[in-house]
């Protein structure tokens, strides 16, 4: 089997969804690889290290109309899907159903479409999980930023012009990426107290030695498989009142709440930002789902009432060479779950396949756009 892998075109993405090593390895079990020139430039491999690895470096037309399956990190376009065979299997981080033009496009195309981030979290998928892989280096990247545009050490330091206190961090959420934050904020000695609203998330807060911040949940939080599903509006407003004194006593806040398919809670609002202290730092992940603070705006630095906010919104690329290196090892891993090197096995019932088969054969079939 042909695995094509085309170079990202979104804006400032610098991951590649195959890096020369796990080229090797799929070469090695007789999958044939051929790759864009340029495609991992972003990442700091060259085409000499994809050729050195046994692939083919080839331009983009030919990546996407000669190859049997191609594997991106963020969805193609339209016109690209275009120029695939009929037939042809194509997989990447779609967010199928916020992106139903592209659903369309490979549909009309004929193609087959996977997409990572609807692979079920169950144990055997583990390895496959991008969302986790991904999620995991952007908690890390978190607190990088947040000590860049902190004024201030992150630790206790004593020295003869007299004692720095160490900083106090607030992470909201303690999901795979508040979790990583924490270790690292912990790490460079940082106070770090967290809130969450699962209450299974206490003991793993504080095997990482952050204090957790007690909100309990009322009728209106919602749980299930890991996430929070729902909380009403009347919750949240109390939630805020709760955690007011900790966030506008905090030196870096590190927002992390999702509830998936919905907008995300705001948490810090205009009122605590007036009140943090000039020179405080926000880092808010949710951005891009509309932010924990309002205040945030996607992929830029900005400084409201005194207080720098933060609202990357691609954090795993900026660390391109353990993202990108994750991301092939998950996507190899899925791919060897779903296909021999003779083909794909097409066991439609299996749980992993149906959960994250969006178009099988020019035919949309995943419930979520259908
Ligand atoms: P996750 O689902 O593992 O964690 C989210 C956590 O938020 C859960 O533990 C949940 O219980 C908690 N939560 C939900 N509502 C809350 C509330 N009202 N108060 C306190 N906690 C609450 O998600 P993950 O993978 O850790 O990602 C976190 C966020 O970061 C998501 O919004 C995700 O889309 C985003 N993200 C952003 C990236 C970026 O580059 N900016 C990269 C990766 C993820």
């Amino acid at each position: 089997m042909l695995i094509g892998i085309p170079k990202e075109t979104k804006e400032g993405e610098r991951r590649v969804s195959l890096t020369p090593d796990v080229a090797k390895s799929l070469i090695n079990a007789g999958y044939s690889v051929q790759v864009e020139s340029g495609a991992g430039e972003g990442a700091s491999f060259s085409d000499d290290d994809y050729k050195n690895a046994g692939a083919n470096i080839v331009d983009k037309d030919k990546v996407y109309s000669s190859s049997q399956v191609v594997m991106k990190v963020n969805n193609a376009s339209a016109a690209e899907l275009g120029l695939m065979k009929k037939d042809a299997v194509y997989m990447s981080l779609m967010f199928a159903s916020a992106n139903r033009e592209i659903v369309a496009a490979g549909a009309s195309a004929g193609i087959s479409m996977f997409s990572m981030d609807a692979i079920p979290r169950i144990s055997r998928a583990q390895k496959m999980d991008v969302l986790s892989s991904q999620s995991n280096l952007a908690g890390y990247k978190t607190v990088m930023l947040g000590a860049h545009y902190l004024g201030k050490i992150f630790p206790m330091l004593m020295t003869a012009a007299g004692t720095i206190k160490p900083s106090r961090v607030v992470i909201m959420g303690a999901g795979v990426a508040g979790l990583q934050a924490i270790a690292t904020a912990k790490r460079l000695g940082a106070i770090v107290e967290v809130s969450d609203i699962r209450p299974e998330t206490k003991e793993q807060v504080e095997s990482l030695g952050g204090k957790y911040i007690e909100v309990k949940g009322d009728a209106s939080v919602k749980t299930g498989g890991g996430y929070v599903t729902s909380v009403s509006d009347e919750f949240l407003k109390m939630q805020q009142e709760l955690l007011f004194k900790h966030i506008t006593q905090a030196d870096l806040v590190i927002t992390t709440a999702l509830i998936p398919g919905k907008k995300a809670p705001v948490l810090v609002t205009e009122d605590m930002v007036k009140n943090m202290r000039p020179g405080s730092v926000i880092v808010d992940m949710a951005v891009e789902q509309g932010g924990n603070c309002p205040l945030s705006e996607v992929n830029k630095v900005v400084v409201k009432h005194g207080v720098t906010i933060v609202g990357e919104a691609n954090l795993p690329s900026l660390l391109p060479m353990n993202a990108s290196d994750l991301y092939a090892k998950n996507i190899q891993a899925f791919l060897l779950h779903l296909s021999t090197k003779d083909g794909f096995k097409w066991e439609m019932d299996e749980e992993i396949t149906k959960g994250s088969l969006i178009v099988h054969q020019g035919k949309i079939v995943h419930p979520s756009v259908a």
